[in-house]
Parts: C-alpha cells; structure tokens; sequence
C-alpha cells in the first residue's frame, strides 16, 4: 500500500495559486519583454502564441496528470514520478532531470532575486533621498554593474546595501525558512497573499506607465505606443558585413528612417550590406522558436519538473483540467497584460527604441528601467513598487524550484523535512555561492540559465510528452486527466498529445542543434555554444560541471535509496 503522503495543499484555489505562483515569475516582468525585444518584436509573439498552445498547454496537463497519478500512489518527486509510470529500472534516473533543473535555475534565479530586493530598498531610500536617483542611463548601468560584480569575480560579495551579498544572504534564508514550513503552510500561504498583491501592484505601476504619453516633447516618437509597436510588430534590419556575421541591428520607429540609418551605416563599412528580414523570414530562424518555446516552458514552469511535484499533492477529484488551464491564463495575463505592458513601453518612452534595443535577457529590466523609474513623477514610489512586485514574482516561483529537491530526498532516503531542507540548503548555498562569485560578465549565471533554463527544460519537456503520449498511453494519460473533472478536452488535443507536440519540439530541437552545435548554414555558432567548443570559457567549463556534479549527487542518491530497489525486487 501507498504511504500517505507528507503534506498536501490546503484546498484547490490553494494549488491553483501556487502553481501560478511558480509560473508568474522574473521570467514575466524581464525575460518576456527582453527575448521579445531581441527576436524582433512581432514574429517572437507569433512564435510564441503557437508554442503556448500547442506545447504549454499540453505539455502542462501531462505534468498534471502524471504527478497526481504518482502522488496517489505515494511518489512525489519526478524521479518517483517516472519510476511509477514506467516499470523499468533506469526510468527514475530520466526522472532524475526534473529535479536537476529546478535545483541549479534555484541556484541562479535566487541571486536575481536578491537583486530585486536589493533594488526595493534602493528606490525606497530614493523616494527620501533624491541624490539616489539614477539621472542616466549610463549611471543605472553602473550601478547594476557594481550592484552584481560584472567587473571582476567575487567583486559583488561586498557588506553594503548596494551589493548583492546583503540581499542574496537575506533572500536565501527566506526561502529555506519558507520550504521549511511545508507545503500548506509555507508555499500556499506565501502565495495566496503574494498573488493578489502582485497583481493589485502591478496594475498600479501599468496604469503609470500607460500614462506617460510623450515625456519629452522634443522626442515626439519616444512614447508608448512605439514601445508598444517596437515589441509587436514584425520585421528586423541588419546590417551584415562580408563574412555574413551581423554588425549591427538598425532600430527606429519610423520605418523609412530606419532603413535610410542603416544604408548610411552599411555604406560606411566597405563589404557591408543592409538585410531586411521579414516576419516569414524571421519565423523561418529555428532560434526564434526555440527562444519562443523556451519562453513558455520557462515562464510556464513547464518542463521544469515543478508542476509534476505540486501535482503530485493534490487530491484525487480535483478538476486538473481546469486547474492547469487556469494558473497557466493567469501566468499569461501576468506576461503579457503587465509584464509586457510595463517593461518595454516604459523604456521606450524615456529612451526610443534604439536606447532599449541590444539589452540582454536582464538587461532591460536592471540596466535600464532604474533610470526610467528615476525620471517618471513620482518614480521612486513606483519603482519601488515595480521592484517589489518582482521581487514577489520571484519568491513564489524560487520556492517551487526547491520543492522537486525535498521531495527527491524525502523519498529517496526516507528523511525529514529538517533533514532535507538541511542537505538542500547546503547543496544550493555552495551553488547559489558560485553564481554569486564566478560573477565576471554574469558569466555563470548565463551559461546556466542556457543551458539549464533553456536547453535542459526542453529535453525534460520532449521527454515527458513522450512518456505521456506513449509510455505511459494516452488512454490511461486521457484518463487521469479528466477523472474528477467537470470539463473535458475536445478530442483534437489527442493527437496533439501524441503526434503535434512531439513533432513540433522535435523537429525545432534538431534544427537548432544542427545549425548551433553542427554549424550548418550558419556562419556563427551561438555564443554559449562557441563560449564552451570555440573560446573554452573557464567559468563556462565551471557552470557545466557544476551541473554535473549535482546530476551524479542525485543519481547516486537514487542508486543507493531503498525506497525503488524495494519496489523492484
Ligand atoms: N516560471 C518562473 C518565471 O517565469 C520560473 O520566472
């Protein structure tokens, strides 16, 4: 018989909030509108749309259904997950990835954290102390420079408020008091107050920031509405230069504008010529798609091994159908009604489109949106306000990353809740604390938040579809789904369980890889590609054994665990 589970939620709303809580993240508010800017504003969105529908969605519902036919069954963690889905010894160590992601994103995801908390306060002290403020956009990039210690490793490790080392120590210990308080208690309370003040929050910081119309009359196209128009509309203009490498993106509102810019441009660079890349040849880049379905998996906590454990708690005549498609409408109202309303609209109404193009996945949000805040009536305030709320984001969906982890422990090695908040806490300080240090260029962070946050997620994702539509079969998968619930799925999302999700991930998982790893048709691998194969980047090296050291901890924590070789003998 199954042992009666630990913890569970406290009632259905309870899980529907936490699961939301995990998806509505740093990913909603920074991620989103920066991978929307980079890829080129409409064609991203379209992309996008495509992969919440037919992978985001589904893909969730799997986890769903998946975890709580485990969870009935006494498994809890993905690892268990898989060993009671498929009855063969090496599933569990597939399982093993879904609390490898969640434990090395915590590892990362919890410094951005500390950075929002950090910032909070900063804007706080602004509201009473003006010479706080961030005048330009140069001295907001100086101070986040400083803030996380791009300069020089080990340099963000300094006890003063305007480093990271402060926040992070605070951010950490709030984190592991709150797993520590369990499921119910901590994880669902944390959320049933944070959602609601997130929300309420945030549409006080968009209703600013839709009004800002045209802040400096001597820009007339710096407004809102070209930031809108920058993050929704199609088309990209480059400039490329006789080898095929991009030298430059031209940006501007005025579209004829833009094209003269970069004709100057490409005629003042001997070889050098202007590509315009339309919306179809721009969803023709297998990197659009796979940052679109990135985007969703990350935002989503789909593929994260998350879903699969906070499932794995629920009771057995809960409607899952209508709790998935519920947290994930409202991960997506929190992504794109405020997140993408917020962050780029505002930049682009203090610098133009050209000042906020070029920013990488953090950069918007920590580079230039504290100057924005510092120059908008009353910005202080609401820049306090928009750091907290994403400070808010951030701990419901930190939280979530070290649950896969306790739950692996608990069951592997049949301990406590102190104990294995003990073990997990020391594996993620001595990570969190290589994050924190090897901090040159966020060099660390970025290589795993590629390589785990993006690359990773998607092979847990291939993986799981595959076990939902087939291993563990469709009519059991269609079964569980819908058992308790009062809506049903129309029949077409069966195939697309089977064969369209599936398909879809595949075909655009090779085509990246050819083109990335291989160097088909192109004539620069991606830089975290090239930062390992091509410059043999130390710290990149470091990331990925970090990464392995904690896959071979875990896999031997599975190995050496009664709890499976009982089952099996
Ligand atoms: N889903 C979380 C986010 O979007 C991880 O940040």
């Amino acid at each position: 018989m199954a042992p009666p589970p630990r913890d569970s939620w406290g009632s259905r709303l309870g899980v529907i909030l936490a699961v939301a809580g995990s998806a509505v993240g740093l990913g909603n508010f920074i991620r989103f509108p920066g991978q929307a800017a980079q890829f080129g504003g409409g064609a991203f969105m379209i992309a996008y749309a495509i992969s919440f529908l037919i992978i985001g969605l589904p893909i969730g519902w799997a986890e769903w259904a998946m975890g709580r036919y485990a969870g009935q069954r006494g498994y809890h963690s993905a690892a268990g997950v898989f060993h009671c889905l498929v009855p063969w010894r090496g599933s569990k160590y597939i399982g093993v990835i879904g609390a490898i992601i969640p434990l090395v994103i915590f590892m990362y995801y919890v410094a951005i954290e500390a950075w929002t908390l950090g910032y909070t306060v900063r804007f706080v002290r602004a509201i009473f102390d003006p010479t706080l403020r961030f005048a330009t956009v140069t001295d907001s990039q100086a101070y986040f420079g400083r803030f996380v210690g791009s300069a020089a490793d080990g340099s963000a490790l300094r006890p003063d408020l305007d480093s990271l080392l402060p926040w992070l120590a605070v951010v950490f210990v709030i984190n592991l008091v709150l797993i520590y308080r369990g499921i119910s208690a901590g994880i669902q309370k944390v959320c049933e107050i944070g959602m609601p003040v997130l929300i309420v929050l945030s549409l006080l910081v968009l209703a600013r920031v839709l009004t800002l119309g045209t802040p400096d009359p001597a820009f007339p196209d710096r407004n809102v509405s070209t930031g809108l128009g920058y993050m929704w509309n199609p088309g990209k203009t480059l400039v490329v230069g006789e080898d095929g490498r991009t030298i430059a993106e031209v940006v501007d509102a005025d579209a004829v504008r833009q094209r003269e810019r970069a004709d100057a441009m490409a005629a003042a660079t001997p070889g050098a010529r202007v590509e315009r890349r339309t919306m179809l040849s721009q969803l023709a880049d297998p990197d659009l798609w796979l940052a679109a379905a990135g985007q969703i998996f990350f935002s989503l906590s789909v593929g994260f091994g998350v879903i699969l454990v906070y499932a794995s708690y629920v009771g057995p005549r809960d409607d899952i159908v209508l709790s998935g498609l519920t947290a994930s409408a409202t991960n997506e109202f929190c992504e794109v009604a405020l997140g993408g309303l917020i962050t780029l609209p505002a930049a682009v109404a203090f610098l133009g489109v050209a000042g906020v193009a070029g920013q990488g996945t953090f950069g918007l949000g920590f580079n230039v949106l504290p100057m924005v805040f510092s120059a908008m009536p009353a910005g202080s305030l609401f820049g306090a306000m928009f750091f907290f709320v994403l400070f808010i984001a951030a701990i419901t969906s930190s939280l979530s990353m070290l649950q896969p982890g306790i739950a692996l422990l608990e069951e592997a090695l049949g301990i406590g809740r102190k104990g294995s908040v003990g073990l997990l806490g020391t594996l993620t300080a001595l990570g969190t604390g290589f994050v924190a240090w090897f901090s040159r260029d966020l060099k660390a962070l970025d290589t795993l938040d590629f390589w785990v946050g993006t690359f990773l997620i998607f092979v847990l994702a291939m993986i799981q579809i595959v076990l939902f539509g087939w291993a563990f079969g469709i009519e059991r998968g269609w079964e569980e789904l819908h058992r308790g619930g009062a809506i049903r799925l129309p029949r077409f999302f069966r195939p697309i369980f089977r064969y369209v999700c599936p398909g879809f991930l595949v075909t655009i998982f090779v085509l990246w890889f050819l083109e990335n790893v291989v160097g088909l048709g192109r004539a620069e691998p991606s830089s975290y590609v090239a930062d390992l194969f091509e410059k043999g980047e130390p710290v990149a090296w470091l990331s990925i054994g970090v990464v392995l050291v904690v896959s071979v901890g875990l896999a031997v924590t599975i190995a050496s665990s009664k709890r499976y070789a009982d089952d099996e003998a």
